[in-house]
């Protein structure tokens, strides 16, 4: 099938790449008036071990609900696909909580398809070489959009797609960005085709805090390494001692938000950027926001984004919702 051209047009306008992007996105980011820096530069090699450390966290609940859910409902997910179908993820990482949901689905003949998609080559790697025994891997080093794109260009006729975007991580979206990545992504489909996604529910908030501001730290090392990437590829002089993890629930976003706090007052430059930087004391760098979701609200999202809901399934140990969706 081929893409629309309105979806084709938001494609190519994210799927500029490499270090130049970084540079600009890093430059506009700390030239605002209330400095930021976008989340998916978290995950170089090492913030992506420092996140599959965190999953590990006896505070951070989100990944063990998430693979929980689609361990013990796999084959429930299984019997609403209609097959033969072929399975795309929207930032894989390594794809250990694929697993599940990839063997429940094998064909009764042939190999089953599987397209991870993920900004991070080393997660990739790991994934197309772990899951190998379950699914003929082909995995994807380009934008969620971009990867879509491709992977929806080697449907096979008669063949149903299963898109997969685990984790929540549709909450690090603004709620408004939700929206329209989601209609993008259904303009990518077929009527018939299926989305699968993984929400974070709104809970107690101390449950929430403890998650994004662990007694260990790692939060904190995860959220400084941005810094510590930009000293790296872009040439830059940021001491991460001058610089405090923070997060905050900010209740009428209904959000988790980091923070990167100034230490004291101090001036940083970024030489690949062209950039330099002052920072006073106490003023911060916003670098995520994690939505937490009211179930009501996926039933919203879905109908506004050209799907409907199918069926969802909700972990009452850490309130965490796995929403099926299918193309309208
Ligand atoms: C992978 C985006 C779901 O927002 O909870 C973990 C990333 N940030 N701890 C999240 C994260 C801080 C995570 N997601």
């Amino acid at each position: 099938m081929s893409t629309p051209a309105s979806a084709l047009s938001k494609i190519s306008a994210v799927s500029k790449r490499g270090a130049s992007e970084f540079a600009a996105d890093v430059r506009a980011g700390l030239s605002k008036p209330r400095k930021e820096l976008h989340s998916k530069y978290f995950y170089d090699d090492l913030g992506s071990a420092l996140f599959e450390a965190i999953t590990h966290l006896p505070e951070y609940g989100l990944t063990r609900a998430d693979e929980r859910l689609l361990r013990v409902h796999a084959p429930d997910i299984a019997r609403l696909i209609p097959a033969p179908c072929t399975v795309i993820e929207l930032g894989s990482g390594t794809g250990k909580k694929t697993r599940s949901i990839l063997t429940a689905l094998q064909p009764p003949s042939g190999r089953l398809r599987f397209f991870p998609i993920d900004v991070s080559a080393d997660a990739l790697a790991r994934c197309a070489h772990d899951l190998a025994d379950v699914a003929e891997v082909h995995p994807l080093e380009q934008s969620y959009l971009h990867g879509m794109a491709s992977a929806v260009a080697e449907r096979k006729l008669g063949e149903s797609l299963l898109v997969l975007f685990l984790g929540s991580t549709i909450g690090n979206f603004e709620r408004s960005c939700a929206g329209e990545f989601l209609r993008n992504l259904s303009q990518c489909l077929q009527p018939g085709d299926a989305l699968l996604v993984g929400a974070d529910l709104v809970k107690n908030r101390e449950r929430m805090l403890a998650a994004y501001d662990d007694p260990t730290g790692l939060t904190a090392a995860f959220n400084l390494n941005i810094l510590g990437r930009i000293n790296r590829e872009l040439g830059a002089d940021f001491e991460l001692r001058n610089f405090e993890h923070q997060a905050t629930w900010n209740e009428p976003e209904r959000r988790i938000e980091m923070h990167l706090r100034s230490r004291k007052d101090q001036t940083v430059s970024i030489a690949e950027a062209d950039l330099t930087v002052h920072f006073q004391s106490g003023e911060t760098i916003w670098t995520e926001s994690s939505h937490k979701f009211q179930l009501s609200e996926m039933a919203d999202l879905a109908g506004e984004t050209g799907f409907q809901v199918a069926a969802h399934w909700v972990d009452r140990e850490w309130l965490f919702v796995e929403s099926l969706w299918t193309v309208r």
